[in-house]
């Protein structure tokens, strides 16, 4: 049977293991989902057995779980490592979804009037990493599995990978590929296929400010003491310049401009930017001087805050001069900006940019590298050909802003490279309240998987 039909065949099951999974709220940022990370680590083991997997076991680590799972078909076959994550982003604010976020429903929208599912991890990652599963069940029963398979499943992508590293180091020989396939992006629209070639690296700080040794009334003491809030605006304000670049000494050193050949292509991905403002109710972009949009937010490093607390901020009116202030500052990097020399400058900038009168913590939460490859590579051309097949279209190499900072990691550790095949598209809202995957995106993936083994297994051979 062909693709086509196997899925055709078993469309509705698909759609309702699917359900199952993303009903297990495997939230990684909030311990108080635990146990769910545990009975989802279980779940996906489960399902890669029941795909055809020789063997699968859920890998304990310092942090959550790992599954790994494989096929073994022949020694002198290559073998496709596939990589996803199971773990999802918190949910909140839960009052700004439509529908619960760990009860999916499929629903109809402008850009999926094929329906799509609406929960969250439907997009990143549990939908994008179940097509491989279902991919794999195909292949396995129909007989069309051309090379050995490999999965590892990680439930600590959302968090920052903290103890990937940790794995892999310790299962080296285990996770030995010719090639990574992951479905972890998104592709440009339906009709232009995509295959991502940069991923931003990260840099994730915290910052607290310190003041007066507790929170004061602002009348007895406001205009005389140095209040943290106020402080920690003005620095955080001092991170940019006026044409949006950022001030931190030395951040651009190992920044490389833009070959003009690559400015060139990719001035010519289709990009709207009135559909672009629309989409997100703003009247204007703030992009980089000088950049494009697109360059702006992929191939550009950038700094933003995710969060600022501090002071009172219930009910009503409270006067006071806190005592402290903190803010989440991320930064994304790209290629051989180094994760750990801009943690070390933003922190000395940062202590630097604080006036006498406060004290201040910068803290790291962790980050990566960014990640470039090039389209001359076995793995992309295998995606190139197998999308073309199913979109019935040439796929166009695009850059990502996004971070999956263990795609560096495995490249340094295992020495293969990362094909990012995925198939979302940026306004399925991954992070945000209302998050969906496409009916059409979820199947269209299904379909493309199988062809990338079979062409990778041609093209790898010669
Ligand atoms: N799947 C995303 C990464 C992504 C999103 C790549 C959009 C390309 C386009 C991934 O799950 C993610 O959210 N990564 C985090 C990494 C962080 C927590 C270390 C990110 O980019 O913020
Ligand atoms: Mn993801
Ligand atoms: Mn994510």
């Amino acid at each position: 049977m062909d693709i086509k039909n196997y899925i055709e065949e078993n469309k509705e099951r698909f759609l309702s293991e699917l359900f199952a999974l993303l009903r297990m709220p495997s939230v990684s940022a909030d311990s108080a989902y635990k146990s769910s990370i545990e009975d989802t680590a279980r779940w996906i083991k489960e399902a890669l057995l029941a795909a055809g997997c020789d063997k699968a076991e859920v890998c304990e680590t310092p942090g959550n779980p790992v599954v790994y799972g494989e096929k073994h078909v022949g020694d002198n076959l290559p073998t496709v490592l596939v990589y996803g994550h199971y773990d999802v982003q918190p949910a909140d604010p839960v009052a700004l979804w439509d529908t619960d976020p760990f009860e999916p429903v499929i629903k109809k929208t402008e850009l999926h009037p094929e329906g799509a599912v609406f929960a969250r991890g439907a997009c990143d990652d549990k939908g994008q990493m179940f097509m491989h599963v279902k991919a794999l069940e195909y292949m396995v029963k129909e007989g069309k599995l051309p090379c050995n398979v490999k999965f590892m499943i990680e439930g600590e992508e959302e968090v920052g990978s903290k103890n990937l590293g940790w794995f892999v180091e310790r299962n080296k020989e285990k996770l030995k590929n010719d090639i990574i396939l992951i479905s972890d992006t998104g592709i440009i629209a339906k009709d232009t296929p995509s295959i991502t070639t940069s991923l931003r690296g990260l840099s994730y700080m915290e910052v607290e400010v310190t003041g007066p040794n507790k929170d004061l009334h602002s009348g007895v003491y406001g205009g005389a003491v140095a209040n943290p809030v106020n402080v920690l605006s003005k620095m955080i304000a001092q991170l940019h310049d006026e044409n949006n670049h950022i001030t931190i000494p030395h951040f651009y050193d190992k920044v490389k401009e833009i070959p003009a050949e690559e400015r060139a292509l990719f001035a010519e991905i289709p990009f709207s930017l009135e559909e672009y403002k629309k989409d997100l109710g703003v009247a204007d972009v703030q992009v980089e001087k000088g950049y494009s949009v697109i360059e702006s937010s992929a191939i550009r490093p950038s700094l933003d805050v995710n969060g600022i607390w501090g002071g009172y901020i219930g009910e009503g009116a409270k006067t006071i001069i806190p005592s402290k202030a903190s803010a989440k500052i991320s930064m994304r990097l790209v290629p051989d900006q180094d994760n750990k020399e801009i943690e070390a400058l933003f922190t000395k900038y940062f202590t630097e940019l604080a006036p006498e009168g406060v004290t201040v913590k910068v803290t790291s939460l962790g980050g990566g590298p960014a990640y470039a490859m090039t389209i001359d590579n076995d793995g992309y051309r295998a995606a190139e050909k197998a999308m073309e097949k199913t979109f019935g279209k040439r796929p166009i190499p695009s850059p990502e802003g996004g971070s999956i900072p263990i795609v560096a990691l495995f490249e340094k550790e295992l020495g293969t490279k990362s094909v990012l095949m995925g198939f979302g598209y940026d306004s399925d809202l991954i992070h945000s309240p209302n998050e969906h995957y496409g009916l059409f995106n979820f199947f269209k993936g299904i379909e493309t998987i199988p062809y990338f083994y079979e062409y990778f297994v041609e093209i790898h051979k010669k």
